[in-house]
């Protein structure tokens, strides 16, 4: 069944909060702009995706270690970093009806690409020499005021007791990444890893976004998971291909369909960048970024050197060359991550007894609860005893869920747009031949599986692709 965008955006956000997925911030008092909360299938699936990523990152690569560094972090890095100064979001005005604009935005809205980090100047230059195709999306106005940078980083008051917040601001951080190079020195010195290594990082993020729009597409508060490879500058564009090439595989790893997924290089780079490329995913609102691939040159270290006053440069141990090494990053956001597989996963089904059925076809390895087991019926003691057991015997392994809840099409229904891939029926057979009814997701067949192969049959099913 095919909906149009902002019709199957609705009924994705609808079945987020039916199911237990997303919910509004603070929805009993009204809510609260751009702030989401993961309900109890949500950070299940979040954390799915957040270990699959720390699996195919951190473990799967020798050279590659991890790191959490917090929230809180000295003002100078912010400064180093550049985000306190030319590093913000660009607004404009439209003249006509006053509504707040972001510039890359409507730039973006024209065929125009934009770098959000790019300098007022280049801004202004864009919005100067495309005037005529800009269009403000509430009047439909080509009128705007000069383009000026607003600071995304979200303030706190750490610390400051004279309630003088401007003296020396504290910040939410707006990109994990600064905790890495902040640390880069640190990890050298305490693991064995040489130049090319890699720092992975999960975790969140603040940004005062000024548009708040598209669900968990854009938050003001959201989690990235980076990393930032460090490598000789001699090998860093072979390093980038592939990185770009090793990302892309791993939406398509991951089971995202292809045809969704395409990449989009920028052309208007920020100064110290010598290659920017997203990997874009067709949300219901159209193609936008999932991910950013990065060549950051030596830059950050760079910046983190002179401000700090501590030398970032690495001693080859092999050639003694003294060098601040070149950064490639991967860049990828967990709440646009899982607004991916949803959208990828979400299905209509219209059935061949002329019902229809709502399924999250989710990758198995992602599905919040794996396996669902039930009693046929809840008032037979013998068939609770025994799906309790089966229940008892499977949930240290995988993420289950009990359920004797209303009728089994239903119980199948509901299990279904939690995507579900495996439910287990308990029923009167059981208690005669030891046998249960094993129910696939996809395909909704049904077959009978001897007790004692169940666990074996389940790990093959469920094992990681
Ligand atoms: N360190 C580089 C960096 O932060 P970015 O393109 O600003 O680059 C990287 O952000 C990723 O973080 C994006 O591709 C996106 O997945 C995620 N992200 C950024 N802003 C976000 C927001 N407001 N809400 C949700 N995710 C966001």
């Amino acid at each position: 069944m095919t909906h149009n965008n902002e019709d199957l955006l609705n009924r994705i956000v609808s079945l987020c909060k039916r199911r237990g997925f997303v919910f509004p911030s603070s929805e009993i008092y009204g809510g609260f702009s751009a702030v989401y909360d993961y309900g109890s299938y949500g950070v299940e699936l979040a954390n799915n995706i957040k270990s699959l990523w720390w699996k195919v990152m951190v473990r799967e690569n020798e050279n590659i270690v991890g790191l959490d560094a917090s929230i809180f972090m000295h003002p100078k890095a912010w400064e180093a970093s550049g985000h306190t100064s030319g590093f913000s979001d660009p607004l404009s005005e439209c003249k006509e009806c006053h509504t707040r604009v972001r510039a890359d935005h409507i730039l973006e809205e024209a065929g125009v690409f934009a770098d959000e980090k790019m300098n007022e100047e280049e801004i202004n230059r864009l919005f100067e020499e495309n005037k005529e195709k800009l269009r403000c999306p509430k009047c439909g106005s080509s009128d705007f005021s000069k383009v000026k940078k607003f600071n995304l980083l979200v303030q706190s008051n750490l610390g400051n007791f004279t309630g003088d917040w401007n003296k020396e601001p504290v910040y939410l951080r707006g990109e994990t990444c600064q905790g890495i190079y902040v640390n880069f020195k640190n990890v050298l010195d305490s693991t064995r890893v040489k130049v090319p290594f890699g720092i992975a990082q999960i975790g969140k993020a603040f940004r005062n976004e000024i548009t708040a729009r598209q669900f968990v597409f854009r938050k003001r508060e959201f989690e990235q998971m980076e990393m930032q490879y460090f490598i000789h500058p001699d090998g860093a564009t072979q390093s980038f291909e592939e990185w770009r090439d090793r990302r892309w595989q791993f939406y398509i790893d991951m089971g995202i369909k292809k045809e969704n997924l395409k990449w989009h290089e920028h052309e208007n780079l920020v100064f110290y960048a010598k290659a920017a490329w997203d990997i874009e995913y067709k949300f219901p609102f159209g193609f936008k970024e999932l991910e950013g691939v990065h060549y950051r040159t030596d830059h950050d270290l760079s910046q983190h050197s002179k401000f700090s006053g501590k030398d970032l440069s690495y001693r080859d141990p092999k050639t003694n060359e003294k060098y601040i090494p070149h950064v490639v990053e991967t860049s990828a956001g967990v709440d646009r991550t899982f607004l991916a597989v949803i959208t990828d996963a979400y299905t209509e089904e219209k059935l061949e007894d002329g019902n229809e059925r709502t399924v999250m076809k989710f990758p198995k390895e992602l599905a919040p609860i794996k396996i669902a087991i039930f009693p046929l019926l809840r008032n037979k003691p013998e068939l609770v005893k025994k799906a309790r057991e089966i229940y008892d015997s499977l949930k240290a392994r995988y993420m289950c869920e009990f359920d004797d809840n209303g009728n089994i099409g239903k119980r199948y229904r509901r299990q279904d747009e939690i995507g579900t891939p495996y439910c287990v029926t308990v029923d009167f057979d059981t208690l005669e031949d030891g046998t249960v009814t094993v129910r696939n997701r996809d395909s909704m067949k049904q077959e009978r599986k001897k007790i004692e192969e169940l666990k074996e049959y389940l790990e093959k099913e469920l094992s990681p692709f």
